[in-house]
C-alpha cells in the first residue's frame, strides 16, 4: 500500500488545521443563506478525492496558492481519503457549513453523481479533474484524457522506430474515465502500429508501490517489453524500479503528470528513469479563478475547460525545440494592434448572423484589428480566405470549418508560416490535433441527446411517433453530431423512428421546400419534426401551415440553436422546443486570442454552457435574449 509522500502528509495537515479552524469560524453561522459575508468574503468549500497521489497533493496546494491571493474567500478543506462514501458525507458537510460554492475533485464518476447534482441545485459547482456523469455541474475542468493517451502513443511508436516492438501498459483506476480514456487513445495510436504487440494490461490504481508489486509478481513471466506507457508517473517510476530489480534493461517508460519536485516526472525525465511525460495541469488555479468569476457573475463561463498537456522530454529540458503548438510569442513589445483572421462558414442562418456579429463587435471591443472573410458556405472559400491571412501574416488565425475534413494542407501551411490557429463552433475530424491551438464552441452530440430526450419525454404515451429529421449541411460537425446523438437517445425505443431524414443545409428557405417535399409524401404519418437548426424548423412550420395541419400540435416540432424566431414561433403555439446553441463566441476567442499573444497557454478546448427552451416558458426566456 502506497504510504503519502511527505508533501501530502505536511498538506494534509496543513489543510486538516486550515479546515478546523474555518469551520470553528463558521460555526455560528452553520446553515447561513449562500452570499457574501459582511465584508464581502465568499465561502467555498473544497472536496478533493485523495491527498495520497502527489499529483492531488499538487493541485490541491495550487487551490490553496490561488486561494491566498483572492482577499474575498474563505476556504474550508476536505480530503476523503479516496473514499467515494466519505467523499459524499463530505459534501454534504460543507453545504451543511452554508459555503457558496463546491469545488470537487471525484474519487468516483458515478458514485459522486448525485451528491454533485444536489449541490448543483442550490449552489455553483465546480468539478475538477475527473467528471461527473450527465451535465450537473456548472463547470468542469480537466484535462482530456484521451488525447493524452493518443500523444503517449506517438511517443510510444516514436521510440520502438522502425523496429516495432513489445508494450505494456499500466493503468490507473479500473474502470475510472480517466483510466478508461487514455487507454482508449493509447491503444488507437498503438494499434496503427502492426509491428507491435500490445500485453495485457496491468491495474495498479494509480499508485507507484502498487506498480511495482504488480510488476514484480507477473515480471518473471513477462516477455521483453521494449515500452512501458503508464497513465501516471508515479506508476511509470514503479515499473522502473521492478525492472531494475529483476535485471531487466533497455526499456522505455513513459507516464503521465509532469509535476515538478523530488521523484516528479520532470525529475524522473531528468535522470533518464522516463523517457518521457506530459504536464497535466491540475486545474486548480483555474477552478479558483472562475470560483470567483461565478461567484461574481461574470458572463461567458464555459461548460468545459480542457487544460493543455505538455510533452516532456530529456530534449526538452535542455530546451530543444518542442513539435508542439507553443503558448505565444510571449509579452513580447508588439507595434500596433493584434491582427487576426477569420474565416466565416457564411450567413446561413440567423444563428450565423448572430455569431458574425459576436466576433466582430468582441474585436472591436478588444482593439484587436479583425481581417474577417465570409466562406459563403464554400470550403474552397475558407481554404482561399485562411492562405490568404498567411500571406498577409496575421499574428492568430481563427475559423469555423463548414466541414469537418480537408483541411490537413492549409492548416500545415499555417504551421509551417507559425501561425496559430483557433477552431470556433464547429469540430474538424483530424485526429492530428498539433495543427490547431483550442477550440471554443458546443457539444453538437449533447445537443442532439437534448433535442431527443426531451421529444421522448414528451411524446412517451404515444405508441409510435414517426420523426422527419431536417438535417444541417452534410459533412458538418453539426450535422454529424446532433444526428449521432440523437439517434444514440432513440436507438432503444423502438416506438420513435425516423422516416424521412433530408438535409436543408441549415437554410430557412430550404427547410420549406424539403418538408414541403416530404409532407407530400408522408402526409398525415408525421407526428414530429427534429430540425438541426431553429431556421430550418421555421420553414418547415411554414409548409405544415400550408398543408393545413397545426405545427406544435399535429406536428410536434424541435429544433436546435434558440434564436428570436423560434421563441417568437414557441410563444405562438406553432413550435415546441429548442435546444441552444450558443453563438456569442466572440468574447471568447478574443480573450483567447489576447491570452496567447500574452504568452499564456491556452486550453485544448472550450464547451459552452447551453440550455434547452420549451414553449411553456418562452415568452419569459426571450426577454433580454441577445439573438
Ligand atoms: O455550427 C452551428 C450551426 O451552424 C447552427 O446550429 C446553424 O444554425 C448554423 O448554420
Amino acid at each position: 500500500m502506497s504510504r503519502a509522500s511527505p508533501p501530502a502528509a505536511a498538506l494534509r495537515s496543513a489543510l486538516g488545521a486550515l479546515a478546523l479552524a474555518a469551520l470553528a469560524a463558521l460555526l455560528p453561522s452553520c446553515g447561513r443563506a449562500a452570499r457574501s459575508d459582511a465584508d464581502g468574503r465568499f465561502l467555498v468549500g473544497v472536496s478533493q478525492a485523495n491527498l495520497t497521489e502527489p499529483w492531488r497533493v499538487a493541485m490541491t496546494e495550487e487551490i490553496r496558492e490561488e486561494a491566498g491571493r483572492q482577499r474575498r474567500l474563505r476556504m474550508i478543506y476536505a480530503d476523503a481519503a479516496d473514499s467515494s462514501a466519505r467523499q459524499i458525507e463530505d459534501v454534504r458537510r460543507l453545504m451543511g457549513f452554508g459555503i457558496d460554492l463546491l469545488i470537487v475533485s471525484p474519487t468516483e464518476a458515478g458514485a459522486l453523481t448525485p451528491i454533485v447534482r444536489e449541490a448543483y441545485a442550490r449552489i455553483p459547482v465546480i468539478v475538477l479533474d475527473r467528471a461527473v456523469e450527465g451535465y450537473d455541474y456548472t463547470l468542469f475542468i480537466g484535462p482530456d484524457n484521451e488525447r493524452l493517451g493518443r500523444e503517449a502513443g506517438r511517443v510510444a511508436s516514436g521510440l520502438l522506430g522502425r523496429r516495432g516492438g513489445n508494450v505494456l501498459e499500466i493503468e490507473g483506476r479500473s474502470g475510472s474515465p480517466p483510466s478508461l480514456e487514455r487507454s482508449s487513445g493509447f491503444r488507437e495510436e498503438i494499434g496503427k502500429r502492426a509491428d507491435v504487440r500490445l500485453f495485457e494490461p496491468i491495474v495498479a490504481d494509480w499508485l507507484r508501490d502498487r506498480a511495482e508489486d504488480e510488476l514484480a509478481a507477473r515480471g518473471p513471466s513477462l516477455p521483453p517489453v521494449d515500452a512501458v506507457f503508464a497513465q501516471n508517473d508515479a506508476m511509470a517510476y514503479g515499473a522502473w524500479r521492478a525492472f531494475r530489480a529483476a535485471g531487466r534493461a533497455g526499456t522505455a517508460f513513459i507516464g503521465i503528470d509532469g509535476l515538478p519536485g523530488p521523484m516528479g516526472g520532470i525529475e524522473l525525465v531528468r535522470k533518464g528513469i522516463l523517457s518521457a511525460t506530459f504536464t497535466c495541469p491540475t486545474g486548480g488555479k483555474e477552478a479558483v479563478g472562475y470560483a470567483m468569476d461565478l461567484l461574481l457573475k461574470k458572463e461567458g463561463i464555459p461548460k468545459k475547460i480542457y487544460l493543455r498537456p505538455r510533452l516532456v522530454t530529456g530534449e526538452s529540458l535542455a530546451g530543444g525545440a518542442s513539435s508542439e503548438a507553443r503558448a505565444g510569442p510571449g509579452a513580447s513589445p508588439r507595434r500596433g494592434p493584434i491582427v487576426l483572421g477569420f474565416a466565416q462558414v457564411g450567413a446561413e442562418s440567423e444563428w450565423r448572423v448572430a455569431n458574425t456579429k459576436s466576433i466582430k463587435s468582441a474585436a472591436a471591443k478588444a482593439g484587436i484589428e479583425l481581417l474577417f472573410e465570409d466562406g459563403k458556405q464554400l470550403q474552397g472559400n475558407q481554404i482561399a480566405a485562411i492562405r490568404s491571412f498567411i500571406a498577409r501574416k496575421v499574428d492568430v488565425i481563427a475559423f469555423s470549418p463548414v466541414v469537418d475534413s480537408g483541411w490537413d494542407e492549409v492548416l500545415r501551411e499555417a504551421k509551417e508560416a507559425g501561425i496559430p490557429v483557433i477552431l470556433t463552433d464547429r469540430r474538424i475530424g483530424l485526429k492530428d490535433d498539433s495543427l490547431w491551438l483550442s477550440f471554443m464552441g458546443s457539444d453538437f452530440v449533447e445537443e442532439g441527446r437534448r433535442a431527443a430526450r426531451w421529444l421522448v419525454e414528451t411524446l412517451k404515451d404515444r405508441d409510435e411517433v414517426n420523426i422527419v429529421e431536417l438535417q444541417g449541411n452534410p459533412g458538418s460537425a453539426p450535422t454529424i453530431d446532433r444526428k449521432l446523438g440523437f439517434e444514440e437517445v432513440i436507438r432503444d425505443r423502438p416506438s420513435y423512428r425516423i422516416i424521412a431524414s433530408e438535409s436543408g443545409d441549415f437554410f430557412r428557405a430550404q427547410g420549406y421546400s424539403v418538408m414541403k417535399g416530404i409532407l407530400a409524401a408522408e402526409g398525415r404519418r408525421i407526428d414530429a419534426v427534429f430540425s438541426h437548426n431553429d431556421d430550418m424548423a421555421i420553414g418547415a412550420i411554414q409548409a405544415i401551415k400550408e398543408r393545413g395541419l397545426k405545427p406544435g400540435r399535429d406536428i410536434v416540432i424541435v429544433g436546435v440553436d434558440g434564436i428570436k424566431d423560434a421563441f417568437k414561433a414557441m410563444a405562438a403555439g406553432e413550435m415546441n422546443c429548442s435546444v441552444e446553441c450558443n453563438p456569442i463566441l466572440g468574447p471568447q476567442l478574443m480573450k483567447a486570442v489576447q491570452d496567447y499573444m500574452a504568452g499564456k497557454d491556452l486550453p485544448i478546448r472550450m464547451i459552452t454552457s447551453e440550455g434547452v427552451f420549451t414553449a411553456a416558458t418562452a415568452r419569459r426566456d426571450m426577454i433580454g435574449r441577445e439573438y
